[in-house]
């Protein structure tokens, strides 16, 4: 399509002056910024009032580009060839030659990265001879952007440019597996663990709620993915005054009841899940609840968000 080579265009223009541009992935919005560029990642963290000490993901066209930066496992070689492009992010080792700036893993020793597939985003990122560094496109411990006007609604004017990309396929953010070690989850997300383990044929390490005190990925902290109103689960009749959201159709629906799908499907439930936090937040509700989800495939993940949600 023309008019998406011109917008593309556009984004890269932005990017290579080092300022921030949101972008499409088929997991949420990212605010992206040059990962070589000191001055591109601080104002990352800027823009989403960020702690400098939770590392950003730094998303690539693909392995080729990646071995100037990392080094490369078997672990990480069978899961990038049966996984990516596609909502799995990888902690590696960084290498000590890398162009990384030193801002975007907090002058860790590891990197997260993580090849998306929204094909907007793959041809933004073929055309640059640089990676990009990417955290979801929300205020720090807010609800993540999964469509252009959420984008807007967080930053308003403050970022030069957003890539219309539609809305996200999958609607939550990525499995992050760390391969520097024994693999182990860091965080549930869009991809089902049992792909991952069925490619390693073993097991993975759940690390999300580490108890130690030094956590791997603060999306492990408990108040994350907030919507910004009280948040209750597992609820099977509302409180007057209660937007209450609901997986599968029921007889008699009133004007409080919200539908994240109407027959159970989890991928829908998934999707919609952050937009229409945000509708009924916009709408003047004070109080959300929502219906028990099954915890199986991407209920997992979204058990997950709604449990931290609810921490607010
Ligand atoms: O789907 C996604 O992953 C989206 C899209 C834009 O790619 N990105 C995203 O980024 O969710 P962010 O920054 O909102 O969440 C990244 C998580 C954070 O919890 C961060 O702490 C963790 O990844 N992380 C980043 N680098 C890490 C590292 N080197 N070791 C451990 N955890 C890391
Ligand atoms: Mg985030």
């Amino acid at each position: 399509m023309k008019s998406s080579q011109s917008n593309i265009k556009k984004a890269k223009n932005y990017l290579v002056k080092n300022h921030c541009v949101a972008v499409p992935t088929e997991t949420v919005y990212g605010l992206a910024g040059n990962a070589y560029s000191d001055i591109s990642v601080k104002k990352i963290f800027k823009l989403k009032k960020r702690s400098m000490n939770n590392p950003l993901i730094v998303h690539y066209y693909n392995i080729n580009r990646l071995k100037s930066d990392c080094y490369i496992n078997n672990n990480f070689i069978k899961l990038y060839n049966k996984l990516s492009p596609g909502p799995i992010t990888f902690i590696l080792k960084l290498k000590k030659k890398s162009k990384i700036s030193k801002f975007v893993n907090c002058q860790n020793k590891n990197l997260a990265v993580r090849f998306p597939k929204h094909p907007l985003f793959r041809k933004l990122l073929k055309n640059l001879d640089f990676p990009l560094a990417a955290p979801s496109a929300n205020m720090s411990t807010r609800l993540s952007s999964v469509q252009v006007s959420d984008v807007s609604d967080e930053f308003g004017s403050k970022i030069k440019y957003i890539l219309n990309g539609g809305k996200c396929k999958i609607g939550l953010e990525s499995t992050i597996v760390n391969l520097t070690s024994r693999p182990s989850l860091l965080r549930f997300g869009g991809l089902d663990i049992s792909k991952i383990e069925k490619v390693l044929k073993k097991k993975i390490l759940i690390n999300i709620n580490s108890k130690s005190k030094k956590k791997m990925a603060p999306g492990q902290f408990s108040l994350h993915y907030s919507p910004g109103i009280p948040l209750r689960r597992n609820v099977k009749i509302p409180k007057k005054k209660e937007a209450f959201l609901l997986i599968k159709k029921r007889k008699y629906t009133l004007k409080d009841y919200y539908y994240l799908s109407k027959k159970k499907n989890l991928n829908e439930v998934a999707k919609n899940l952050y937009s229409m936090m945000r509708k009924i937040k916009k709408k003047g509700y004070k109080m959300i609840a929502i219906e028990k989800i099954p915890n199986i495939g991407i209920g997992k993940t979204i058990n997950d968000r709604l449990n931290r949600a609810s921490k607010y």
